[in-house]
C-alpha cells in the first residue's frame, strides 16, 4: 500500500473520493491538513483513451509522424525577413510544463499537447554560458545570439574585454560589436522589437545598445553608480538618439518611466525617472517629423488598433511605465497581448520590399521563475506560443525563417511520478521519507524555500492553494530571487535555412546562421556562392 502511495495515487486527478477511501487504512499525516484542501485540485479526472492500450494506435501514430518528418525538406531560398522569438528564461521543463498548462486548459491530460513551435521542423540545442560566466544572464546571452559575439555578464553589445561597469572600455569602437538588427538595417530592411519588458530590458537593449552594464537603462540608473554621463550613454537615449536605434521601425514594449524626467507624468499620470529634464518620447516624435516620415507613439491597447499600419513607417508603443504586465493580471483594455503587438509590428515591417528583422520577446517568464512563480511562467509561455503562431499565419515559410529559443535556463524541475493528467501545478506525491507531499514543480533555489517548522516538520503543502498564479513552488535552498540555469536551452527553426540550427552548438552562431540564410552582414557567404 505506502509503495502504491509513493509513486502514484497522489497524482491521479480524480482525486475528490481519495480521502474517503484512504482514510480508513493511511496514517493521518497522508491527508490533507485542511478538509477540502484536495478539492484545490482543479483538473477534472481525464479519461485516458482506451485507444491508448492498442500497439497500433502508437505505432500508427509513429508512421504518420515519420511522414510528417520526410514532407519537411531543408529551404534554400533566401530568407527576405528573419523573426527571432526569445522566450526568457525559457527552459526545457519550462517547455514541457507549459505544454501541458496548455492542454489542460483545453480540458485534456496535457501531456501530448504541442506548443506552436514545437511543430517547427528543426530544432537544435544552443549553449549558454558566458565569456566568464558558466551559468550566464540576459545581456551577455543577447549579446552572443544577437551579434554572434559573447560577453562578460551584464554587458551588452560589447566584447568580453569590457569589463561589468567599465564605461570608458564600452565606448571603444574597436570593443564595440554590431547586432543583426543594424546588418539588417544596413541592407535597408525594416526592423523592430517588440517585448513584454521594458523596451529598455537587457533583451531588446542587445539589438540597439552598447552598453558595460545592463542596468544603465536611464540617466538616473547610471547616476547612481556614478558614472561620466558625458561619457556613456544611457540605454533608453541610445535607443533615441544612436544609430541603429533611432532607426528601428517598431517599438512595442514597456518601460516609459526610463524616458522621461521625474517632473514630467505619463499619460497615466505617473511621473518619470530621468532626472537630465528629457522627454525622449517627444524626442522620438520631433526626429520622425524631421526625417519626415510617417510616425505614431501609442500607450494603450486602443490607441495601437487604431494605428494605421498600411501607413505608419515609425511605431513607439510604451504600454507600462515598467515592465508590462503578466498576462494573467494585466487589463486587457489598456495593454495588447504580446500576438497583437506582434501581428502589429509584422503588418508594418512587411510592407519594405527589402525584407525585414523582427525580435520578439516573451520576457517575463524569466521574472515569473525568478520569484518562484510557476504558473505565470507557464502562460507567458502559452503566450510566447500564440504569438509564434500569429507569425507563422501571417508570413511565408519560403521567405521567412522564424527562429524561437531562449536566452537561458532556469532551475525549475518537473520531477515525482504524478499519473497522466496530473494538474501540472499539483501535488506529484508525498515523500517516501517524511510522508509529506511535494508538488509536480519545483526550483533548485528561491524564495519558495520554506524552512520547518517548531515540529521539526517540512512544510505541509496540502495547506497550499498551488494554483494561485503567485504560488510560490517550493525551493531546495533560499535566495532572494531564483536564479538562472545552466543547462542547453532548445532552439526551433522554420523556414530557409532553419537546417543550419539543427545539433547542439554554441549559442552565438544563431545571429550567423539568420545572417547567412538572409544574406546579412559582412561575413556571410550565401549569397557569395548562390547564383540566384
Ligand atoms: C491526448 O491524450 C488524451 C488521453 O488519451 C486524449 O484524450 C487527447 O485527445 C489527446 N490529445 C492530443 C492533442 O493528442
Ligand atoms: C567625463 O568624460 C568626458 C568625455 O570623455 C571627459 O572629457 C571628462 O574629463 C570626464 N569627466 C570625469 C570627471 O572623468
Ligand atoms: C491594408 O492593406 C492591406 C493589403 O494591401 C489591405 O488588405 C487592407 O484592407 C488595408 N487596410 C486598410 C485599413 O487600409
Ligand atoms: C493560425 O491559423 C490556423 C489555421 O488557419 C488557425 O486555426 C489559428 O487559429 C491561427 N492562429 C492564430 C494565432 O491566428
Ligand atoms: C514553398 O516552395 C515550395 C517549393 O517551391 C512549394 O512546393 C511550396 O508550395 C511553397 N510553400 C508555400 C507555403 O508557398
Ligand atoms: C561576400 O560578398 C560581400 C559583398 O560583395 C563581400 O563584402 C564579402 O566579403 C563576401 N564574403 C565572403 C566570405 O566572401
Ligand atoms: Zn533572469
Amino acid at each position: 500500500m505506502v509503495l502504491l502511495l509513493k509513486g502514484s495515487l497522489f497524482g491521479v486527478p480524480g482525486l475528490l473520493f481519495l480521502p474517503i477511501l484512504l482514510a480508513s487504512f493511511i496514517n493521518a499525516s497522508y491527508l490533507p491538513a485542511k478538509t477540502g484542501a484536495i478539492l484545490k485540485i482543479k483538473n477534472k479526472p481525464v479519461q485516458i483513451d482506451e485507444v491508448e492500450k492498442n500497439a497500433d494506435f502508437w505505432l500508427e501514430k509513429a508512421e504518420k509522424a515519420i511522414q510528417d518528418q520526410l514532407t519537411k525538406l531543408p529551404i534554400t531560398s533566401k530568407a527576405k525577413n528573419v523573426i527571432l522569438f526569445i522566450g526568457d528564461g525559457m527552459s526545457i521543463p519550462t517547455l514541457t510544463a507549459a505544454r501541458i498548462y496548455l492542454g489542460q486548459q483545453r480540458g485534456e491530460s496535457g501531456e501530448n499537447a504541442t506548443l506552436s513551435f514545437e511543430k517547427f521542423p528543426f530544432t537544435g540545442l544552443a549553449k549558454t554560458y558566458c565569456v566568464n560566466k558558466q551559468v550566464p544572464d540576459s545581456a551577455c546571452t543577447a549579446t552572443a545570439y544577437l551579434s554572434g559575439v559573447k560577453a562578460n555578464q551584464a554587458t551588452l553589445g560589447v566584447t568580453s574585454s569590457v569589463k561589468f561597469g567599465d564605461c570608458k572600455a564600452s565606448v571603444d569602437p574597436n570593443n564595440q560589436v554590431t547586432s543583426i538588427l543594424e546588418w539588417a538595417q544596413r541592407a535597408k530592411k525594416s526592423t523592430g522589437i517588440v517585448t513584454t519588458t521594458r523596451v529598455t530590458h537587457a533583451t531588446p537593449a542587445g539589438t540597439y545598445a552598447h552598453s558595460s552594464n545592463r542596468d544603465w537603462e536611464s540617466d538616473k540608473n547610471m547616476r547612481e553608480s556614478r558614472q561620466n554621463l558625458s561619457m556613456c550613454k544611457d540605454i533608453a537615449a541610445q535607443l533615441i538618439q544612436e544609430i541603429p536605434g533611432r532607426h528601428i521601425n517598431v517599438i512595442l514594449g514597456g518601460g516609459r518611466v526610463k524616458f522621461r524626467d521625474n517632473k514630467l507624468k505619463s499619460e497615466e499620470g505617473k511621473p518619470g525617472q530621468r532626472k537630465d529634464g528629457a522627454d525622449l518620447i517627444k524626442e522620438w516624435i520631433k526626429d520622425k517629423e524631421a526625417l519626415g516620415v510617417e510616425h505614431e507613439y501609442v500607450w494603450n491597447r486602443d490607441g495601437l488598433n487604431k494605428v494605421d499600419k498600411n501607413k505608419t513607417s515609425f511605431l513607439l508603443g510604451l504600454f507600462s511605465e515598467g515592465h508590462m504586465d503578466y498576462a494573467l493580471k494585466a487589463n486587457k483594455d489598456f495593454q495588447p497581448s504580446l500576438s497583437e503587438m506582434t501581428e502589429a509590428a509584422i503588418q508594418i515591417l512587411s510592407r519594405n520590399e527589402e525584407g525585414y528583422f523582427l525580435l520578439v520577446e516573451g520576457g517575463r517568464i524569466d521574472h515569473a521563475h525568478h520569484d518562484s512563480q510557476a504558473h505565470r511562467a507557464l502562460d507567458e509561455t502559452v503566450k510566447l506560443s500564440q504569438a509564434v503562431e500569429t507569425a507563422v499565419n501571417m508570413t511565408d515559410i519560403n521567405d521567412t525563417l522564424i527562429v524561437v529559443t531562449a536566452d537561458h535556463a532556469h532551475t525549475m524541475s518537473h520531477s515525482g511520478y504524478p499519473d497522466r493528467g496530473s494538474n501540472i501545478l499539483g501535488i506529484a506525491a508525498t515523500s517516501d521519507v517524511d510522508r509529506l507531499p511535494f508538488p509536480i514543480l519545483s526550483y533548485a533555489n528561491g524564495p519558495g524555500y520554506r524552512p520547518s517548522g517548531k515540529s521539526g516538520k517540512r512544510h505541509n503543502y496540502w495547506e497550499d492553494d498551488l494554483d494561485r498564479d503567485d504560488f510560490k513552488f517550493p525551493a531546495a535552498f533560499p535566495n532572494h530571487k531564483e536564479t538562472h540555469g545552466g543547462d542547453d536551452v532548445a532552439v526551433f527553426a522554420h523556414g530557409p535555412w532553419a537546417h543550419l540550427l539543427v545539433g547542439n552548438y554554441e549559442q552565438n552562431i544563431i545571429p550567423v546562421a539568420m545572417a547567412y540564410a538572409s544574406c546579412l552582414g559582412s561575413r556571410q557567404t550565401y549569397c557569395n556562392n548562390s547564383s540566384s
